[in-house]
């Protein structure tokens, strides 16, 4: 195997508890049933398909306008938690772990749905660490969709066959085995019978990669 794509939230950082916490703040505002639960099937998938998902909870119909609305209102919340992050929102074990994974000669990359993922591997200082990365600005189509693991091992110049995918989400190893990649679960994917290998922390892809 020649490479790795991770993707962010959820996986690298905490940011998928910011997810949470910003949708929260929209769902309860329009009375949308809401809890960990049902944030867990927005893990991996786009910001407006989130908002499909959390409006499915209720019967008033909103006019694409208004899910727009929704939509950025949601973002500023979030972009209001993630400038608080820091260098330390990252824990040692995953910049120990990046490292070793380098030093192995694995070309490193990432594959998230999120326009926002940029924006947070500078704020905890962790963009460079990265061969490629591919995000929600350079898609169409949000996972269970494989094209932004694609996009990643294209930048790469790698096969996917040759290519590992480390996940939090159903959705993201739904994409990485629709794309040909080997799927590593960790948090809620770890219990994806899909996933190929499970991680019980994150520092166990290097037993993995071995
Ligand atoms: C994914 C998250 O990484 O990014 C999803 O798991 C989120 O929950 C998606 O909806 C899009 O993120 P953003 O930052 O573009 O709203
Ligand atoms: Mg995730």
């Amino acid at each position: 195997m020649k490479g790795i794509i991770f993707d962010l939230d959820g996986v690298l950082i905490h940011t998928d508890e910011l997810h949470y916490q910003a949708w929260k703040t929209v769902a309860d505002k329009i009375g949308a049933p809401f809890d960990r639960e049902r944030n867990n099937l927005l893990r991996g998938v786009s910001r407006m398909e989130s908002l499909e998902i959390i409006l499915q909870g209720v019967s008033q119909k909103y006019t694409e306008e208004e899910k727009v609305s929704l939509a950025t209102e949601k973002n500023g919340v979030y972009r209001n938690l993630l400038k608080t992050l820091k260098r330390t929102d990252v824990a040692d074990e995953v910049r120990v772990t990046l490292a070793q994974l380098k030093a192995k000669g694995l070309k490193l990359a990432i594959g998230s749905s999120s326009k926002n993922a940029r924006f947070i591997l500078e704020q905890v200082e962790l963009i460079d660490e990265f061969d490629a990365i591919s995000d929600g600005n350079n898609i169409t189509n949000s996972k269970p969709d494989p094209e932004v693991f694609l996009k990643a091992a294209e930048y790469l110049g790698l096969d996917e066959k040759d290519c590992y995918v480390v996940e939090d989400a159903a959705a993201g190893i739904q994409a990485a085995k629709a794309g040909g990649f080997k799927a590593i679960g960790m948090g809620e994917a770890a219990k994806d019978p899909r996933a190929d290998y499970k991680l019980s922390t994150f520092s166990d892809i290097l037993t993995i990669v071995s």
